[in-house]
């Protein structure tokens, strides 16, 4: 029998990628989700998942961090060996607006589930892996940032995470339990949520290469992220847990680029090239062959408080764990256009997109989705 995992946020960029790539290593996968029966589509669609105790190799149980009773329950009676908790109010700009939800998720729900782990007499025997993530960081004076960097979090997002990522490392102190925490520098794929930077920025580059956008509305082009490809994380979230002790590690390219960057590039896979003209919010990206205005700035897609700058030192992971990124910059933002202008391809006779077998851990095979 192979290992059993429960994957809470399972419906997620990130937990439908680690399904897929459990499951390829033979674990049975347990998913946590608040709509069980609509999660069977969506990102997860490929990987045929069926009600719990149907033995199919990816069960989906109703499930909220909200509710600790029920993880009790949940956890009492799968008994997993791996536990990674992915679920998470993950949105850093939303995270102003629903501050107390953001904590009550981000914060409480991993110690909910510590708990349930513990009251289940699961403490010796199951792996505990905690999504953290770099925008501890803040704008803390050490580039790049490190296990050893301070934390400095400033978006009730940020500190919600904090307060998982103390939590987590006191159960394994205090209650012997294999627990990690995973800081995650950003990164992304073709099923990335709509309300991050690249997505948003991939969809509005192929919307305006099919005539359905005129242009791209962002916020802050002036940021910096590490961005890299969720394929590479999720295979990092699994070594931490196969390690002989638990630790926490850093996760990241150890390259930044701004959102400038990313929108360059992603534009370039289409053909355009850009010209910047203006400063600050009056600030227009044209097409620099017809004049066209193809990217506008708006405040309110501003933050009320900012990260500027990330950029991760992952010699750690590289040294202990054998792990590195394999997917660069370049790549990362092909395949994002690439996934994004067959998804909007209006083209009325064109077949519709099969999704492969293996959609996120092996790179879309050439020629499955069209090249313009
Ligand atoms: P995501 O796409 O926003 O997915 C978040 C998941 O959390 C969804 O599956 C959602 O499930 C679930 N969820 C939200 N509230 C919940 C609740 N109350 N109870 C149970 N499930 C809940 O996020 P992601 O990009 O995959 O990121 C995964 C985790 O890694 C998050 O914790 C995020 O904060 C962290 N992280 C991400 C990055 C990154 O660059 N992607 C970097 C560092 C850390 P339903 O809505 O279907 O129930
Ligand atoms: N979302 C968004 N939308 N961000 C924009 C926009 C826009 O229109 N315009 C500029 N930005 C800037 C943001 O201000 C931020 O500096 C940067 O683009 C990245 O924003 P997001 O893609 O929303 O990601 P994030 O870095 O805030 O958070 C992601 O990465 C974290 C790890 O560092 C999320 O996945 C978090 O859950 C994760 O912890």
């Amino acid at each position: 029998m192979g290992k059993v995992a429960l994957i809470t946020g399972v419906t997620g960029q990130d937990g439908a990628c680690l399904a897929e790539f459990l499951l390829a290593r033979g674990y049975r996968v347990h998913g946590l989700t608040r709509r069980p029966a609509e999660a069977r589509g969506g990102r997860l669609a490929h990987l045929h998942a069926g009600p719990p105790g149907s033995g199919a190799p990816l069960e989906l149980h109703f499930g909220d961090l909200l509710d600790g009773p029920g993880l009790d329950r949940l956890l009492r009676r799968l008994r997993p060996d791996e536990v990674y908790n992915l679920a998470a109010q993950s949105h850093v700009h939303l995270s102003f607006e629903v501050p107390e939800h953001t904590a009550e998720v981000g914060a409480l729900g991993p110690l909910r589930l510590l708990e349930a782990i513990r009251a289940a007499g699961l403490a010796p025997t199951a792996r505990f892996y905690q999504a953290s993530t770099s925008e501890l960081f803040g704008d803390g004076a050490e580039v790049p940032q490190r296990e050893t960097t301070p934390f400095a979090p400033v978006s009730p997002y940020a500190a919600a995470k904090q307060f998982a990522h103390a939590v987590t490392a006191i159960y394994r102190r205090a209650h012997g339990l294999f627990a990690c925490n995973g800081i995650l520098f950003n990164h992304e794929g073709p099923t990335r949520g709509e309300a991050f930077v690249t997505r948003r920025i991939t969809r509005g580059v192929a919307a305006i290469h099919h005539g359905l956008a005129r242009r791209l509305v962002l916020g802050n082009l002036e940021a910096r992220r590490d961005w890299g490809h969720v394929r590479d994380y999720v295979e990092g979230m699994w070594l931490m847990l196969q390690q002989p002790a638990p630790d926490d590690y850093v996760l990241a390219t150890g390259r930044s680029h701004s959102v400038r960057d990313f929108v360059e590039a992603a534009f370039a896979e289409t053909g355009r090239r850009l010209a910047w003209h203006g400063r600050g919010l009056d600030e227009r990206g044209l097409d620099a062959r017809t004049g066209e205005v193809l990217v506008a700035v708006d405040p309110a897609l501003f933050r009320p408080a900012e990260v500027e700058r990330l950029v991760g030192d992952a010699a750690k992971a590289r040294e202990r764990l054998g792990w590195r990124p394999r997917t660069g910059f370049a790549e990362l933002v092909r395949e994002m256009v690439a996934c994004d202008l067959a998804d909007l391809d209006p083209a009325p006779l064109r077949p519709p997109r099969e999704i492969p077998a293996a959609f996120c851990t092996a790179p879309i095979p050439e020629g499955a989705v069209p090249r313009t």
